[in-house]
């Protein structure tokens, strides 16, 4: 079956998405465009929310976000449930987010890559697998099944908190 891949920007990430979209069509991806559909001035929440609410229910394996830097997509959708969303500058820290962190939310900070940065990398993070191992219980450890704030001393100590 054809997976349906969620692609969403803000105004930031625009023409980089488009020429994603058109690389993930031609490599046999059902691709949802989420917007922006335009230069005009967006708001990156208002993209990330709806792409990562499918991630974290599990309509979709995986989706891709793009604004300026990166960083208010990833702010955004990392606080979904089961959202792994990595900034990637490159294709080797894109390699690396899938090998080691199993990112499922691929993030490209428009304003620093060219199209064929960001080809690259959307290329590698499609092609590596996550590595699991020893990796899979630290993936693991990143969800919260409560709200408590025990720290990593509290933990290490054995003192609940
Ligand atoms: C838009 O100007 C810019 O702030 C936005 O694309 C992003 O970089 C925010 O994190």
């Amino acid at each position: 079956m054809t997976e349906r891949i969620p692609i969403a920007s803000d105004h930031a990430g625009f023409e980089l998405k488009e020429r994603l979209r058109t690389v993930l069509c031609d490599l046999g991806f059902d691709v949802d465009d989420i917007g922006t559909h335009g230069t005009a001035s967006t708001d990156y929440a208002d993209y990330a929310h709806p792409l990562a609410q499918q991630v974290s229910d599990g309509k979709v394996q995986r989706g891709v976000l793009l604004c300026g830097t990166g960083l208010g997509m990833s702010y955004t959708a990392n606080r979904y449930p089961g959202v792994r969303a990595a900034v990637a500058w490159s294709p080797e820290v894109a390699e690396l987010a899938r090998k080691h962190n199993d990112a499922n939310v691929l993030v490209l900070p428009a304003r620093f890559l060219s199209d064929e940065d960001g080809i690259a990398i959307l290329q590698r993070w499609l092609d590596t697998a996550f590595e699991g191992g020893r990796h899979e219980g630290r993936v693991a450890k990143i969800e919260r099944d409560d709200q408590s704030s025990e720290s990593a001393d509290d933990a290490s100590a054995g003192v609940s908190a």
